[in-house]
């Protein structure tokens, strides 16, 4: 990655999530203790048997700094932890905390970087979430195309038991957590929680229909919390410094703390810069050098292939957090900030992410099977010069009706976004394609066609 040691943030902002990017040994428990990590951890399991720390405590704090969920949805993470049910009506049932670190999502790059520059972080926020959860064993899921990112958090894990942070009534607290590393293969499906989960039973990486939500019933059916890397990451800061100074950090009250933006595409130095949560496109389009070659922008995709693209115009004031993408029609999803200049084909660029949704469509739904295959296949034949005039009508029609809750996961209407949003904006330019088209009107087969070719198939023997 081309990520500058000095300029990943604005100037005056002290960064918190890779404050210790690029200091020797940063992956290591020695170089992090002396940095003052596992401060908290400490802290709790020094202070659990005199009642100075409880699960509630540590739950009131995370609720208060107003963090959101740094994996797409935004979703508070203090109120998610509360929808875990209380004990006594668990039936004796396990909690279990599983930290996604599938990052598939294309343009995401910023829980690599955690992992492999500063895995210990990550640890202890994982320890200070399973303490606020009585989670007993905590997994973390990582894609497996992140090799050296799972050796590293291996390499860290054990280091964490070797210096008595993890394990069986850890420093004599009472208190006992195991944490697994497990690798997934490679399935973009399978960050969404639910494909996790089932993943991580050992079984295809399909979503599972909710209610019941995790929280109630996840993994083994026992109750589950999933949370991203930077959320987890987070958590160890609000615990270092309270939700107070984590709050400064945000825009308002609802858009809070630390945030890792991936910015990618024509961009002068593409990378992961960190910044208050809802610093301003522009600001971080100039800690980018700006577009590649001096050019204009002609279209931003702020949060992943999954986010509505977003017009120049749009970006202009753009603040990069959930509520103000969400204000844009579009969302922070998981801040992948992806920048097409002027000179972009955005008929070609919108034909490649389908190919992507195509590909990675788990194909439970057939809205969302058929659906992304079909969406690709046209503007493939778009592109090919093969286009025909009631195709872009056609196409939103397919897009509408993938998306709006008729499928099992948010997948599909993902995958419409891209569509759906470079259509409309950039329609010009799919009707330039169509008009040099040899091909312009549909030409549905006659009945008879249809019926003779249905009559030869049966005769073949064939059923289709
Ligand atoms: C298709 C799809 C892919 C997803 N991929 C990821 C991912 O790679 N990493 C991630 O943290 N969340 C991903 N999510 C979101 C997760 O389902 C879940 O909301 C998130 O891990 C919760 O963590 P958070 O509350 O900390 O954001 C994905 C969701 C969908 C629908
Ligand atoms: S929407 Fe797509 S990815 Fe999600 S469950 Fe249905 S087929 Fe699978």
């Amino acid at each position: 990655m081309s990520q500058k040691k000095s300029g990943f943030h604005p100037a005056g902002y002290e960064p918190v999530l890779l404050a210790r990017l690029g200091k020797p040994n940063s992956r290591h428990i020695d170089g992090y203790v002396a940095d003052g990590g596992y401060s908290s951890w400490k802290k709790i399991l020094s202070g659990v048997k005199t009642g100075e720390w409880t699960p509630v405590k540590v739950t009131d704090l995370v609720k208060a700094s107003g963090l959101r969920g740094r994996g797409g949805a935004g979703f508070p993470t203090g109120l998610k932890w509360t929808f875990v049910p209380p004990k006594e009506k668990r039936g004796g049932k396990p909690v279990y905390l599983l930290c996604n670190c599938d990052e598939s999502e294309p343009g995401t790059f910023k829980d690599r970087l955690l992992i492999e520059t500063d895995p210990h972080q990550l640890l202890e926020g994982m320890m200070l979430a399973s303490f606020a959860l009585d989670v007993k064993h905590a997994y973390i899921y990582i894609r497996g195309e992140m090799v050296h990112g799972a050796e590293y958090l291996n390499e860290a894990v054990s280091e964490a038991y070797a210096k008595g942070f993890l394990g069986t009534d850890i420093q004599g607290s009472g208190l006992t957590l195991d944490i697994t590393v497990h690798r997934g293969a490679g399935a973009y499906i399978c960050g969404e929680e639910t494909a996790l989960i089932e993943s991580l039973e050992g079984k295809r990486g399909h979503p599972r229909i909710k209610p019941p939500f995790p929280a109630v019933s996840g993994v083994w059916s026992s109750p589950t919390v999933v949370n991203n890397v930077e959320t987890l990451a987070c958590v160890k800061h609000i615990l270092d410094r309270g939700p107070d100074w984590f709050k400064t950090l945000g825009r308002n009250e609802k858009n809070t703390g630390p945030k890792l933006y991936c910015i990618s595409g024509h961009v002068e130095r593409p990378g992961v810069y960190e910044g208050p949560m809802g610093l301003p496109f522009l600001e971080l389009l100039a800690l980018a050098g700006g577009v590649r070659g001096g050019k204009k922008i002609k279209a931003v995709i702020p949060g992943g292939a999954s986010a509505p693209m977003l017009t120049a115009e749009e970006v202009q004031s753009l603040p990069l957090d959930f509520d103000g993408v969400a204000a844009a029609k579009s969302m922070l999803g998981s801040a992948a900030i992806m920048v097409m200049d002027e000179n972009t084909d955005m008929v070609k660029a919108v034909t490649n992410i389908s190919k992507f949704f195509a590909h990675e469509s788990c194909g439970q739904c057939t809205p969302c099977r058929e659906g992304t295959p079909w969406l690709n296949k046209m503007l493939k034949r778009i592109v090919a010069g093969q286009g025909k005039r009631q195709d872009l009508d056609l196409m939103l029609q397919i897009a509408n009706q993938m998306g709006n809750g008729m499928t099992i996961c948010v997948f599909a209407d993902a995958a419409i976004a891209p569509v759906l949003s470079g259509v409309t904006k950039f329609r010009s330019e799919f009707e330039a394609y169509i008009a040099k088209s040899a091909a312009l009107d549909y030409q549905l087969p006659a009945p008879a066609a249809v019926t003779d070719k249905v009559a030869a198939r049966v005769a073949e023997g064939i059923h289709s």
